[in-house]
């Protein structure tokens, strides 16, 4: 059994969680993409020592191993920074495209969460998912996971919001047959419960 949950959206929205309680509740593997350009990103910044070379990143991309999602440090706000500025790079993209596919089919089903998902990564994925919450919603979220300033998390955010959405190759967006789910006023567990109610209704639908 072939079924692929896509679950794009900005940061912080709340796809992970979801994805997560998605993938436990049907029984499916889950990916999360971002850890993909967020070791590519690291990986980049330390080997030009703050600098990205896009060639460089496009090589780290290509050799990238699953263990390599397991290091340390992939989750800090520098780490999601340099994951947007790679993940801007069409040679970096292209790079990861076969592995997320080929997750995507994987026999017993698979929910990936990310930006590109429904749009790009599975034009064809049998349920999609695009997740969101205001700006002031998401950074309070990442404020009280990493401490900090707010004003710098929020402007973090929306930084990261702009590279995302304004690129040329593979921009954030939702597909245009993609369930629309706003977390701002939803608790962890109502959002769970909208996107597992989608979920069943579209497998029910294709499995008949
Ligand atoms: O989801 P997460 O915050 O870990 O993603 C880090 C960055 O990786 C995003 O800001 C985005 O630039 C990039 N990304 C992407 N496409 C995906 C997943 C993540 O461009 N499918």
């Amino acid at each position: 059994m072939r079924f692929t949950v896509a679950l794009d959206g900005p940061a912080a929205a709340g796809k992970g969680t979801i994805g997560r309680a998605v993938a436990a509740h049907f029984g499916f593997a889950h990916l999360d993409t971002g850890l993909l350009y967020r070791a590519v990103g690291v990986q980049a910044m330390q080997d030009g020592r703050g600098v990205i070379d896009p060639d460089w990143a496009g090589e780290i991309a290509r050799r990238l191993k699953p263990e390599d999602l397991g290091r340390e440090g992939l989750r800090t706000r520098i780490a999601g920074q340099a994951a947007s500025k790679v993940a801007a790079l069409p040679e970096v993209r292209q790079a990861l495209l076969a592995f997320q596919r080929d997750f995507a089919r994987r026999e017993g089903g698979a929910v990936l969460d990310g930006r590109d998902i429904g749009t790009v990564i599975c034009p064809a994925a049998e349920a999609k998912l695009f997740v969101t919450a205001s700006d002031e919603v998401r950074a309070q979220r990442r404020w009280k996971e990493e401490g900090g300033e707010y004003a710098a998390v929020l402007a973090d955010l929306r930084a990261r919001d702009r590279r995302d959405a304004e690129r040329t190759d593979a921009p954030m967006v939702a597909a245009a047959d993609a369930v629309l789910l706003d977390t701002s006023d939803l608790s962890i567990d109502a959002a769970v419960a909208e996107a597992v109610a989608h979920v069943q209704s579209r497998f029910d639908a294709v499995r008949g």
